[in-house]
């Protein structure tokens, strides 16, 4: 952790960060990940999404929620008019997640793993300056709050890295639970709201 720590205290700017967390050796499942997976969209924007880590295609692609999952919270978040590909701060979107490696078979981070990249998540959050923060899962909260349980943690707005933040269900949860979709929608408009009211002169 101190290694970490010392490296991500080390980056002045995200490229920086970048360069120096692919560099680090303390985690074995980058000896199977193809690729390092840091963060996709525009760097100015309001919100970031943190998510879990890359799956199958985000590892192939080198870039964050790519996949199905990924084009699912593409259109949640365009159904509020923010998107990655947006040039405008106000519209556009942060993506990066809790680890920059897929985990083989896709499996869950354990907890090590997690702690292992706190130092650079803090710090990424800390670059990109975002308004906002939506944790995207339990790994995220994990990361951020010290705890998980997203089911009963969505939907309320919370404080991560000293930013608001909102806890949502992941859309991979999304796409095996559709109801789910109900209250995840609920919690678009909270963010909506949050920002049309953040944005008032
Ligand atoms: N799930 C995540 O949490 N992150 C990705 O990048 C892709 C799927």
């Amino acid at each position: 952790l101190g290694q970490a720590q010392a490296m991500a205290a080390r980056a002045r700017t995200l490229a920086e960060l970048s360069e120096i967390q692919s560099g680090f050796e303390g985690l074995e499942i980058r000896r199977g990940a193809r690729n390092f997976v840091f963060a996709d969209g525009h760097p100015g924007a309001r919100v970031m999404i943190l998510g879990e880590a890359p799956g199958e295609e985000e590892d192939r692609q080198g870039r964050p929620f790519v996949g199905r999952a990924g084009q699912l919270l593409d259109r949640m978040f365009e159904a509020i008019g923010l998107s990655r590909d947006a040039v405008d701060a106000e519209r556009a979107l942060y993506i990066t997640n809790v680890l920059p490696w897929r985990p083989p078979g896709n499996r869950r981070p354990e907890q090590a793993e997690i702690d292992a990249m706190l130092p650079f998540v803090a710090r990424h959050v800390e670059l990109a300056s975002p308004d906002i923060l939506v944790l995207m899962g339990n790994t995220p909260c994990k990361a951020a709050l010290g705890r998980d349980g997203i089911l009963r943690l969505r939907g309320h707005w919370t404080e991560a890295f000293g930013r608001p933040a909102l806890p949502m269900t992941h859309p991979a949860y999304l796409l095996r639970n559709p109801v789910a979709k109900r209250e995840a929608w609920a919690d678009l408009l909270s963010l909506s709201a949050r920002l049309q009211a953040g944005s008032q002169p």
